[in-house]
């Protein structure tokens, strides 16, 4: 993959976005009872914290958190001593993630870089534990209760978060696509079928409005397919 920073520009004037999540061929980012291990292999494992290591943050949604208490580090892969861990970043706008209980605060001390939770409640920040929360609240739009997210993340770019990889669920993908604030995507697919109705990204575009993008390579990572992308800009698919 290239270095993100050539997919970067100041005229954006927020960090650089990526999507990655690993899929069933049919699309599921978990099945129906909302499991997702493993959907991929070890090998793209590997991928995964050698993706994650190239970004300065990693979001996941609240569901996700709550689900897998994720830890968002790089581990599994060789790193320098003087690596910096990317900061973990929590998108939850209902204030599900309660900073405060116990197992949650252990999973969130456990590491020497930040975290940031993007909540609707007051903001706060704990030196100790190096816990940010962004009070998101005032973002809202009022009719659909979306988060604007241009906003919230020009908070975060002045503390220097110049790439921010989204690492799902469906929604928040969902999400960040909506707002059109996606730039690139890491697409694993693995050799299954499950079927569902849950956890695939549901957005009910026509073809004619789809996200569109360009193709920057594909390989394999054991029995799993990637796909690295970069999202079309606008100009390039209003020429077709
Ligand atoms: N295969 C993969 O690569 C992969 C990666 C990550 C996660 N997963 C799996 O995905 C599942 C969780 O995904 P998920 O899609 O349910 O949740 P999610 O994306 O992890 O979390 C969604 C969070 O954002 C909130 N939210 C989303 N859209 C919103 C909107 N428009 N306005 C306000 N709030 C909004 C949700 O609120 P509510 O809680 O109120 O809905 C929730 O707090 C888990 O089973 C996890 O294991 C798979």
């Amino acid at each position: 993959m290239l270095p993100l920073s050539s997919y970067c520009s100041p005229k954006m004037h927020r960090p650089l976005v990526g999507l990655k999540w690993a899929q069933t061929i049919d699309g599921q980012m978990a099945d129906d009872q909302n499991r997702s291990k493993w959907i991929s292999g070890n090998e793209e494992l590997i991928y995964t914290h050698q993706t994650r290591s190239q970004y300065d943050g990693v979001c996941v949604g609240a569901s996700t958190f709550l689900a897998d208490l994720s830890k968002l580090t790089v581990r599994n892969i060789p790193i320098a001593n003087d690596f910096t861990q990317p900061i973990r970043v929590i998108f939850d706008p209902r204030n599900r993630v309660d900073y405060e209980d116990k197992k949650l605060s252990n999973v969130l001390n456990e590491s020497v870089r930040p975290s940031i939770i993007m909540q609707t409640r007051s903001s706060s920040y704990s030196k100790s534990s190096q816990l940010f929360v962004l009070n998101i609240k005032e973002s809202l739009e009022k009719d659909l209760g979306m988060v604007r997210l241009h906003q919230c993340f020009e908070n975060i770019f002045h503390r220097q978060l110049r790439a921010l990889m989204i690492e799902g669920g469906a929604k928040t993908i969902a999400l960040f696509l909506e707002k059109n604030l996606v730039d690139m995507a890491h697409i694993s697919i693995a050799p299954m079928i499950t079927g569902g109705k849950k956890n695939r990204i549901y957005l009910n575009k026509l073809l004619s409005d789809a996200y569109q993008f360009n193709f920057i390579r594909q390989f394999n990572k054991g029995a799993d397919t990637v796909v690295e992308l970069v999202r079309q800009q606008k100009e390039e698919y209003s020429e077709r």
